[in-house]
């Protein structure tokens, strides 16, 4: 459990003289807390300490590890860890399609592995806080049973399609060339969107096809279509050790827009760790869980290579075995 200053907050526990300059007041929130618009704004203790004289010190529930990624089965791992200690979860889990992974098995009777997808669904949901947001990626062969698994249990804001160039030939039906990535927040009034964010904004078609004066210069969000290209076998991002790695671009917009800096982002099926480098490219602390040790030792060493920062702690990723 670490502690974090919070000169706002008007329930604090104890009292503390002197919080550290860098301390961001504003950087993860109690569940029941909606702090005010100037403290959001202002994300420097010195600017937020200005309505009082006085710092409190609240517990903020925490992952028990960060910027890891935990050898284990999901299952296992998440119930240790304390309620509402993640902001932004994003979930892509094996399709139950017959891919072949090392530990995995990823044809299980659709019973089982309906069943199967509520329990991390509800694990991943216990770990998240209340303002947090959870996407899960699905493909076709279950995405209605997830739509309405998930009613009841978290709020819909999109059902994005990711739209992908270079999918594979079909003989004897359309090519199929798309992934469902269900967009859900826990709180439908209380959640992070950086809808101004210039890098989740894109050009829209009236500055780049008509030249329109009434276009707004910051462009436009994205639609809830998404064209990014998988990453195929001969791409120089493709790693080669892991059969279904997503592009990073895509995930890094879901961390722009549904994140803020400093804050925890989970991948419960870590992979080859795409998510975690989306996260620490961007600032954010982030959170793996991955099945497969050999995965887990890959993605860790991706994470160090592509993010220099997180070089450190990376390199030490594989020795976080619970499972
Ligand atoms: C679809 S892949 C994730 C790919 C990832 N998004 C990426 O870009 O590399 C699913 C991953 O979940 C892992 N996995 C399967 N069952 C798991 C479990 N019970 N707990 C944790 N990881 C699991 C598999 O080993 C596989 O690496």
């Amino acid at each position: 459990m670490a502690t974090r200053a919070w000169p706002c907050h008007p329930r604090g526990r104890s009292r503390i003289d002197a919080a550290p300059a860098d301390e961001f007041c504003c950087s993860g929130w109690l569940a029941d807390y909606n702090p005010p618009r100037e403290h959001v704004k202002n994300k420097t203790w010195g600017l937020c300490n200005t309505s009082t004289p006085t710092a409190w010190v609240t517990a903020v529930p925490e992952p028990p590890a960060v910027n890891r990624i935990v050898h284990g089965d999901v299952l296992k791992v998440l119930p240790d860890w304390p309620e509402g200690c993640v902001d932004l979860v994003f979930a892509d889990p094996p399709f139950n399609i017959g891919y072949e992974y090392d530990r995995y098995n990823d044809s299980r009777p659709p019973q089982e592995y309906l069943e199967w997808t509520a329990r991390w669904i509800d694990a991943c949901l216990r770990v998240l806080k209340a303002d947090g947001t959870f996407w899960v990626a699905i493909g076709d062969e279950y995405a209605a049973e997830v739509r309405v698994m998930m009613r009841g249990r978290a709020t819909l804001r999109n059902w994005v399609v990711w739209h992908y160039t270079f999918g594979q030939n079909c003989r004897q039906k359309f090519n199929r060339s798309h992934t469902h990535l269900f967009y859900f927040v826990k709180d439908a009034e209380r959640f992070t969107f950086n809808s101004d964010d210039p890098q989740v904004r894109v050009p829209s078609d009236r500055q780049l096809k008509y030249n329109d004066k009434r276009a707004n210069p910051k462009g436009r969000l994205p639609h809830d279509v998404w064209t990014f290209s998988r990453v195929c076998g001969t791409f120089k991002e493709r790693e080669g050790w892991h059969p279904c790695q997503m592009p990073v671009d895509l995930l890094e917009r879901i961390v722009l827009a549904c994140s803020r800096p400093g804050e925890i982002v989970l991948d419960p099926f870590a992979g080859s760790g795409t998510t975690l480098v989306a996260a620490a490219k961007n600032d954010r602390r982030w959170v793996g869980v991955e099945l497969s040790k050999d995965y887990v030792r890959r993605a860790a060493q991706r994470v160090a290579d592509e993010t220099a920062s997180a070089e450190a702690e990376a390199a030490s990723v594989a020795d976080v075995a619970t499972g």
